[in-house]
């Protein structure tokens, strides 16, 4: 069995609790060991062993994941700037203070955050903000790396 998803397309995974899908999810973001051959963009998951190898991390930026529980994924003592800007740290280090905040706000705007409707928007915590609007928040700090894959695990439940 093998399954592919095309760029820009969308591929719904269904079935009862517990039949795997989380599972798959956690393979895909290479966070499981599995048998088999899966690949991102031609590039394949060195497993389990070598977590930072180079492919890894070049892996690491191209799938990005929300998952369910938007109270649980976002830590609490992180402001919003620093959530969303979280990968951008890592993934963007050359990158200004000043060209980081853009990205985030745009990133922010993206998911219908603005400071029209939260003043300080950047420097709120998530508890702040409602379930919907974390979960926004999440999607925020997904899309901002520009992701080849996003994986949603049941994100609006
Ligand atoms: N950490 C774990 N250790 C052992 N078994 C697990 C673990 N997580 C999930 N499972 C089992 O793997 C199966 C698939 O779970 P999961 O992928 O979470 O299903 P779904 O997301 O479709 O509800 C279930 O039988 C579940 O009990
Ligand atoms: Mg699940």
């Amino acid at each position: 069995a093998y399954l592919v998803i095309h760029p820009g397309r969308t591929l719904g995974v269904v079935g009862e609790s517990g039949s795997g899908k989380s599972t798959l999810a956690q393979a895909l973001l290479g966070l499981l060991p599995f048998s088999g051959d899966l690949q991102i963009a031609g590039r394949a998951w060195e497993l389990p062993v070598q977590r930072n190898s180079a492919a890894n991390q070049a892996l690491r930026r191209s799938v990005q994941v929300v998952f369910q529980d938007p109270f649980s994924s976002l830590s609490p003592r992180l402001t919003v700037e620093e959530i969303v800007g979280e990968g951008l740290r890592v993934h963007a280090r050359q990158e200004s203070e000043a060209g980081r905040r853009a990205r985030v706000e745009a990133a922010l705007a993206d998911v219908g955050l603005t400071h029209a409707q939260f003043p300080g928007l950047l420097g709120r915590y998530p508890h702040e903000f409602s379930g919907g609007q974390r979960q926004r928040i999440a999607i925020a700090r997904a899309l901002i790396l520009e992701p080849r894959l996003l994986v949603l695990d049941e994100p609006t439940r």
